[in-house]
């Protein structure tokens, strides 16, 4: 039996990398989606793909910026309009920044990262957990890194960003735990997203190849996460097989995190 068929599943970066791949994973299962980027080419090549690989799957895509809060507003307002429900959430929506040390790292390029990474995460919460407490169910899982739990070097305003989706995913889910929602949050190693590629030509710009060799002689495991990999742990989470976990952070990094 499909774990997800009739469950309604809303999902932001739904346009590239992870959040693309856990569309097409969700939609394997019989979900229905609803589809948030900035990016509506984006979008609409995750929605050819998923009506490739799943036909007739329903997906409703929406063009917004998960910093605005009047673009999140009217993304659940869609998607409750258009599915009546929220069963799922993966709060995903997210950008890297520069690499700098501290001293060198634009103020206002800060501020552009905490607003998508941690005012987004934020605003996505405030908004579906609304309508979740309503409901007396739902799954969250917001989208931290090993950026959140550990000082990588580097990347302030990211790991400032991530941190704080710790902290928000905690709290949610201490305070949504009792009408029936769980909050959770994964925190991924590096998976070869455009994301992750962009952050290894920062790394070194004339060879980015030989920044990836040295970012994995850190990881036990010495390899990337692949897509499937991650969309497995979200699936799960969103599932009902995980309904006791709540406001955790579940690492998925090959032991990366564990050895700083
Ligand atoms: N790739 C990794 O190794 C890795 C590791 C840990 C955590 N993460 C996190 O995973 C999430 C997804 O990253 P990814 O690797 O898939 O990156 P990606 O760049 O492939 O996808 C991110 C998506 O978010 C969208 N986006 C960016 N700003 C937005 C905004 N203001 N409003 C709406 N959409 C916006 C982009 O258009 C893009 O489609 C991010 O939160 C990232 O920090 C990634």
């Amino acid at each position: 039996m499909e774990r997800f068929g009739t469950k309604v599943v809303l999902i932001t970066g739904g346009g590239s990398g992870i959040g693309r791949a856990a569309a097409l994973r969700l939609a394997s299962e019989g979900a229905r989606l609803a589809l948030v980027d900035i990016s509506a080419e984006g979008l609409a090549v995750t929605a050819e793909e998923i009506e490739k690989a799943s036909p007739g799957t329903a997906v409703l895509t929406v063009v917004a910026d998960v910093s605005a809060e009047a673009d999140v507003a009217r993304y659940v307002a869609e998607t409750v309009a258009a599915y009546g429900c929220i069963d799922g959430f993966f709060n995903n929506a997210g950008i890297e920044g520069t690499q700098n040390l501290i001293q060198d790292t634009a103020t206002d390029g800060f501020d552009r990262v905490m607003s998508i990474n941690l005012r987004g995460v934020f605003l996505g919460l405030k908004h579906v957990l609304a309508v979740m407490k309503e409901q007396g169910s739902g799954s969250v899982v917001n989208t931290a890194s090993v950026g959140g739990i550990r000082g990588t070097g580097l990347q302030s305003p990211y790991a400032a960003s991530k941190h704080g989706v710790v902290g928000l995913t905690r709290n949610a889910g201490v305070e949504y735990g009792q009408y029936g929602v769980s909050v959770n949050a994964i925190a991924p190693g590096a998976v070869l997203t455009p994301m992750v590629q962009e952050y290894l030509r920062q790394l070194n710009p004339e060879d980015p190849e030989q920044a990836a060799r040295e970012f994995l002689s850190d990881n036990p495991m010495k390899r990337f996460a692949t897509l499937g990999e991650v969309t497995h742990l979200i699936a799960f989470l969103l599932s009902g097989e995980a309904a006791f976990i709540n406001a955790a952070v579940l690492t998925i990094d090959g032991g990366q995190s564990a050895k700083y």
